[in-house]
């Protein structure tokens, strides 16, 4: 359902019919009793173009705005302001019509786009840290998301799986020789162990940089040890991907090694677009406008990751044929994506018409301000975050006794790992942001467990029913009148996230809803004796709404729901 949409169609139409000859300003959401539901602000502007005062121009498109079916009432306000409220008719047969759908009235778009999204990307020389949670947690929403609203979706996980520290790391993995997944069950130690044997011992740093150069022309040996390494370092991020159910797969890695072959080939194209200049021996592409340039080839020959991911944008809008592609990775890495992305238009690898988009994000901090890191210094390990946090979650739970110690676990899992989740999506995704335990396991506020806490709640409201829900859903009540304008705007909510790819429009439309139904509840009881069965039906409606409301909009999140809590 597209609220705003219809809206907006009506004052297309009420111009027409004024003989206005200006396209109107779109509506916006106002959500008041006082106030309307929306709220028409275009006739200020238009009042210097038309000679006349503004309060004067709102009337004329009054009298022509068809109010015999969405809107019920309308009022001029201030200098020219229109309000707007719904009629209670309509909203309750369009609230009938979400609740007998399977995806709550949401259509599908119209025209779908091939759109690639590229996270997670971890490195395969170290453990995954928390800059590259947060890509994953973002970066398999806005593909849930996408997927949800028709549109083919390509997860990319554009691991690092190549470049010089391999030499160093497979040398010390053969010489180590015993039971490689036991060597590599700690990534970090074996990562600082190559390293300092690397720097004490030249016997074995030439052996490694002997090795770098093997496994670059592909020697037999080398390549196996390499690719053993890089097995087991992505089945230690797949371990993360389970706990935190995201949906990447080993279909879903397209590693940078898979685009070696091609960067011969990029280089040559780039020089044949002439757009290529040779400095200090590197190649380099100078960009208008940008203090530094962008080197795709060292004076060695080697390759960068500029040149990698050159080849992969290419990649992906010739041979995926995407029509847009989001790249999920930290803010920091603004300028070098600002870059790629314009030699790559430049050079006809992607065409024009291609959606390129740095989905940048801000990075996580800890209480005292400082980025998220060990005592140490070191990187905190993912796993253990996410174990801590279901830990933490089996403590939050309220009665345990009504569990058996299986279900206990279960909950806690879905608790924990939500709230991680939710955390981190509901924030503007550009800020810093503070990683705080006890905020985010707090059952007010907005965070997954108050929404997790109000869908068991309305289960359980179903369990004492206990019946069939029949009849019809009949807005009445002004609460409930606002409660159904609410849940109608979850679609142009889940588009304007996909537009933006900012994920915390559907936290905070999500904690406006839970906050609404349960003002709503406490006004209005559902089962209590003395409410008819006509408002009992209509009310077990929106009720169901409302908890496939917050099941959706988690499930996009990637956050599981619980019938009891
Ligand atoms: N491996 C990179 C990092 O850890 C992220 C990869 C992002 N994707 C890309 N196509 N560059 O910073």
């Amino acid at each position: 359902m597209r609220l705003k949409s219809h809206l907006n169609a009506l004052f297309v139409e009420a111009f027409a019919k004024a003989k206005i000859d200006a396209i109107p300003i779109s509506v916006t959401e106002a959500s008041q009793e006082k106030f309307g539901d929306y709220q028409f602000n275009g006739a200020m502007a238009l009042s210097k173009q038309l000679g006349k005062n503004p309060r004067e121009i709102a009337t004329e498109i009054l009298n022509a705005l068809d109010t015999s079916t969405l809107i019920a009432k309308t009022e001029i306000a201030g200098p020219g302001f229109i309000n707007l409220w719904l009629n209670d008719a309509w909203l309750s047969e369009a609230c009938q019509n979400a609740f007998q759908d399977d995806r709550l009235s949401i259509s599908l778009k119209l025209q779908s786009q091939t759109v690639v999204v590229d996270y997670s990307g971890p490195n395969m020389a170290k453990e995954m840290h928390v800059g590259h949670l947060r890509s994953t947690i973002i970066g398999d929403t806005l593909a849930n998301l996408l997927t949800f609203l028709g549109d083919r979706v390509i997860r990319q996980n554009h691991i690092g799986d190549w470049g010089t520290q391999f030499g160093m790391l497979v040398a010390y993995l053969e010489e180590q020789h015993s039971d490689t997944s036991a060597n590599l069950k700690d990534l970090e130690s074996f990562y600082k162990a190559a390293k300092s044997r690397f720097d004490a011992d030249e016997s074995f740093a030439n052996k490694a940089r002997e090795y770098v150069v093997r496994i670059q022309s592909n020697d037999a040996h080398c390549l196996v040890l390499w690719q053993r390494f890089i097995d087991i370092s992505l089945q230690h991020c797949e371990d993360v991907y389970r706990e935190l159910s995201v949906k990447l797969t080993r279909e879903d890695v397209k590693a940078e090694s898979f685009y070696n072959d091609d960067l011969v080939n990029v280089i040559d194209d780039l020089n044949a677009k002439g757009v290529l200049t040779e400095s200090e021996g590197a190649l380099c592409v100078f960009l208008e406008g940008s203090q530094t340039p962008v080197i795709v080839q060292k004076k060695d020959g080697g390759y960068l990751y500029a040149t990698t991911d050159l080849a992969a944008l290419r990649y992906r809008a010739k041979t995926i044929q995407a029509d847009r592609i989001l790249y999920v990775v930290d803010a920091r890495q603004a300028e070098h994506f600002k870059q790629v992305f314009e030699v790559a238009k430049i050079s006809d690898f992607v065409p024009q018409s291609v959606r390129l988009e740095h989905i940048g994000f801000g990075t996580m901090m800890d209480s005292s301000g400082k980025p998220f890191k060990t005592r140490d210094g070191g990187t905190v390990k993912l796993i253990a975050l996410l174990d801590e946090a279901v830990r933490k979650a089996k403590k939050s739970i309220k009665e345990p006794s009504k569990f058996t110690s299986q279900e206990i676990e279960q909950l806690a899992q879905v608790i924990g790992i939500g709230a991680v989740k939710y955390a981190d999506l509901s924030i503007n995704r550009e800020s810093n942001y503070v990683f705080d335990w006890d905020k985010m396991l707090a059952f007010d506020g907005n965070t997954a467990l108050y929404m997790q806490y109000a869908y068991a709640r309305i289960q359980s409201i179903f369990r004492k029913h206990n019946a069939s829900i029949e009849g019809k859903i009949v807005i009445v009540d002004p609460l409930e009148h606002q409660l159904a304008v609410m849940l109608l705007r979850f679609e142009e909510v889940l588009i304007r996230t996909s537009e933006d790819a900012s994920p915390n429009q559907i936290t905070a439309y999500l904690y406006e809803v839970v906050t609404l139904f349960m003002r709503f509840y406490e006004q209005n009881p559902i089962l209590k004796d003395g409410v008819d069965d006509i408002t009992k039906m209509s009310r077990l409606q929106l009720a169901n709404l409302v908890a496939r409301t917050i099941r959706l909009g988690l499930e996009i999140l990637g956050i599981d729901v619980v019938d009891q809590l």
